[in-house]
């Protein structure tokens, strides 16, 4: 037998559902706020990485996919979207539309990391960047549309913590405080912060080991050290989400895996997953399009793990994507095989999970098959009902049933499932405007 790839998934379904509909909210949301869809090769020229995530980060020194082609080059599987949409900005000359430009992107991604709980090495990233806008008034609507797709999809416990960076003029000099302040116990800190001593000192701040934490709990927090523009630039952004009742915490030793990031950095954290299973970070960038050789345009952005979120979805999310209603339809005989297709297409149609019977089951087994997929109820089509234009409805809840005219059969359908949908969730009744597929 052959096995997936270590760190790879298969969604299935019924689980797969929650994610076409954790897309569709996206969309929905995403396209409200003006962002439109941008489509990325997966594989990009390894150099577009190393230049902007940075040589130095844990990303591009030990977690990419990185190959050579038949030709020699040196390609890499996407471990991230920003890159790849600035690269896109520059090669497209997207800079030449209406400015600001709001991209949002959904699709795999691939790290090669240690495999625990919510880390894959192929995961799935949502995401949006809002580019040519440098004001805290773009930083505010980045995290105003994050807020709002997190509360769409029935989320109210995520935190979202943030930081400021500060300008990259602004980090030697913060490095250099950093260090000063750890170089007395120097030592105690662990292996991997020793070599990030010179690599990547700004990942001290991130260690997860608890002697480092301890250490470096009483250093200066970066944002001091940041310039006044940058301190009255997220100050503002933190009074903007402020007037929108938007709670954001300050996360004064936050700092982001990638080089690429100033000013605003910020991350969502669920109490479920733990402060180390992030469900989403994202940040400012306004030199990353500069530095691959484009012009000045500033960015901002942010990533969901679309695994991890899955993973925590609110109950009632998963319960309305999971109650949804089917009419199974069960044809009769084998005259009956192609009227019952047709039938299944004029309920698809009209917006109703219809599948139908296709093995040749009798009736007696083709009731058995639609109680095991969860059917509400049947669609049977015999002999009699074909010569008569009809069909019989079963309700599989209290087996009435009833014989409907083919022309009425969706309308009378879709109020039957609605009621048992009423019936199971106790809501008010609301003829005919339920939401039934
Ligand atoms: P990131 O923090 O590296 O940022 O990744 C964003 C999210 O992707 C993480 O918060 C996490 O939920 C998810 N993720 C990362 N690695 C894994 C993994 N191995 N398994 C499962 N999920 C994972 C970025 O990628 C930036 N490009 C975000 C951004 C957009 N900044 C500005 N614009």
């Amino acid at each position: 037998m052959i096995r997936k790839v270590k760190g790879t998934r298969d969604v299935l379904p019924p689980e797969s559902r929650l994610w076409a509909e954790v897309e569709n909210t996206a969309h929905r949301v995403f396209d409200g706020f003006g962002y439109d869809e941008i489509r990325m090769p997966v594989m990009e020229p390894t150099e577009l990485y190393v230049r902007s995530v940075g040589e130095d980060t844990d990303i591009v020194a030990k977690e990419m996919y990185t190959f050579a082609d038949r030709k020699g080059r040196s390609l890499t599987l996407r471990p991230e979207g920003t890159a790849g949409v600035a690269r896109s900005y520059i090669e497209n000359g997207l800079g030449q539309r209406p400015q600001p430009l709001r991209l949002s992107y959904f699709g795999p991604m691939f790290r090669y990391e240690k495999m625990q709980r919510g880390r894959y090495r192929q995961f799935a990233q949502i995401g949006i960047e809002l580019l040519g806008a440098a004001t805290p008034a773009a930083d505010v609507e980045v995290l105003l549309v994050l807020h709002t797709f997190l509360a769409e999809l029935g989320f109210d416990d995520l935190v979202i913590v943030l930081n400021n960076l500060g300008d990259p003029e602004d980090r030697p000099v913060f490095i250099e405080q950093l260090k000063s302040e750890l170089e007395p116990r120097r030592v105690e800190l662990c292996s991997d912060c020793q070599r990030r001593w010179d690599a990547n000192p700004l990942r001290i701040l991130d260690c997860k080991v608890a002697r480092c934490r301890e250490l470096v709990a009483d250093t200066t927090p970066v944002a001091d050290v940041a310039n006044p523009e940058a301190r009255a630039h997220v100050e503002a952004v933190e009074a903007g989400l402020n007037d929108l009742g938007i709670p954001v915490r300050r996360a004064p030793r936050l700092v982001r895996g990638l080089d690429y990031y100033l000013r605003t950095v910020f991350e969502v954290v669920s109490p479920e997953l733990g402060e180390d299973t992030v469900i989403c970070g994202g940040g400012r960038y306004d030199r990353l399009i500069a530095d691959l050789g484009g012009s000045q345009v500033p960015g901002i952005g942010f990533a969901i793990g679309e695994d991890r979120l899955v993973e925590v979805l609110p109950e009632v999310f998963r319960q309305e994507v999971f109650d949804r209603p089917l009419i199974a339809v069960l044809p009769i005989g084998p005259d009956a095989a192609a009227p019952g297709l047709s039938l299944s297409r004029r309920l698809a149609l009209a917006g109703l999970a219809a599948p139908a019977e296709v093995t040749g089951r009798s009736l007696k087994a083709g009731l058995k098959w639609a109680g095991k997929i969860g059917a509400r109820a049947v669609a049977i089509l015999g002999e009699s009902e074909i010569a008569e234009g009809t069909v019989i409805v079963r309700d599989l809840e209290n087996s009435e049933q009833k014989t409907v005219r083919l022309d009425d059969v969706a309308e009378y359908t879709r109020r039957l499932l609605a009621r048992s949908v009423e019936a199971s969730t106790g809501s008010e009744s609301n003829d005919g405007h339920e939401r039934v597929g």
